[in-house]
């Protein structure tokens, strides 16, 4: 698989840990970010990834952008295209070029508060509930048959960061156990659902984020 990004990199740091460990088969072979100064470009350097920038800016527009990616991808032979915290929209040429083999991660309970802003709208709207998506990519933003879902209490006393905070440990819980999946092979997208092989899925749709009870 290949890894996209654009900034910090903590899904990326948990897909890069969970991809060390004995019982997941998936082997990231490129990280890929659109910003030269994102830092999970430095981490995945550090762990021995080979790593590409491709700046948008550097394009006329979004197609050529996304030639240059897809060539990059596929130079890789990637089997699966992992979003983790890529701030670029993408066009459907591209998303149907990778259907069902392109995943993202969104920290929200999709599809409510699709976009930018998530936690701030949830507190602004007295949600009582929120938690993360992983998610096939589909060409409407934030949009797809969904893999796992996460969710966490919102508390009276909740800020954006805290909220932020709590719902990041449930993508890092999320996105490898995804990931673990799809590479097993139990993933499977039937009219625009997702059907998982022989899980106990009651194990995963976890409440608290420090027990996952
Ligand atoms: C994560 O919270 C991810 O869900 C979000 O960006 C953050 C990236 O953090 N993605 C989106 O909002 C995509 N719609 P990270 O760089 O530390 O993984």
């Amino acid at each position: 698989m290949a890894v996209l990004i654009s900034g910090r990199g903590t899904n990326l740091r948990a897909l890069i840990d969970s991809c060390h460990s004995a019982e997941n088969p998936a082997n990231i072979v490129r990280v890929i970010s659109n910003e030269p100064k994102a830092p999970g470009l430095l981490l995945a350097d550090e762990k021995g990834i080979t790593t590409s920038t491709i700046d948008h800016r550097n394009f006329s527009d979004r197609g050529a952008f996304e030639s240059e990616l897809i060539e990059k991808l596929e130079v890789a032979e990637t089997d699966l295209v992992c979003l983790a915290g890529f701030m670029r929209l993408l066009t459907p040429i591209f998303v149907n070029h990778w259907r069902d083999r392109l995943i993202n991660v969104h920290p929200s309970l999709l599809p409510a508060f699709k976009g930018l802003h998530t936690h701030r709208r949830v507190l602004e709207l007295g949600a009582r509930f929120t938690g993360c998506t992983v998610h096939f990519v589909r060409p409407d933003m934030d949009d797809g048959p969904i893999i796992v879902q996460a969710v966490t209490a919102v508390h009276p006393d909740d800020t954006e960061e805290t909220l932020s905070e709590r719902v990041l440990l449930l993508e890092h819980r999320c996105y490898p156990l995804a990931l673990r999946w799809i590479a097993d092979r139990k993933v499977h997208v039937i009219d625009e659902r997702v059907a998982i092989d022989n899980t106990d899925t009651d194990k995963v749709w976890f409440v608290n984020p420090k027990t996952y009870e």
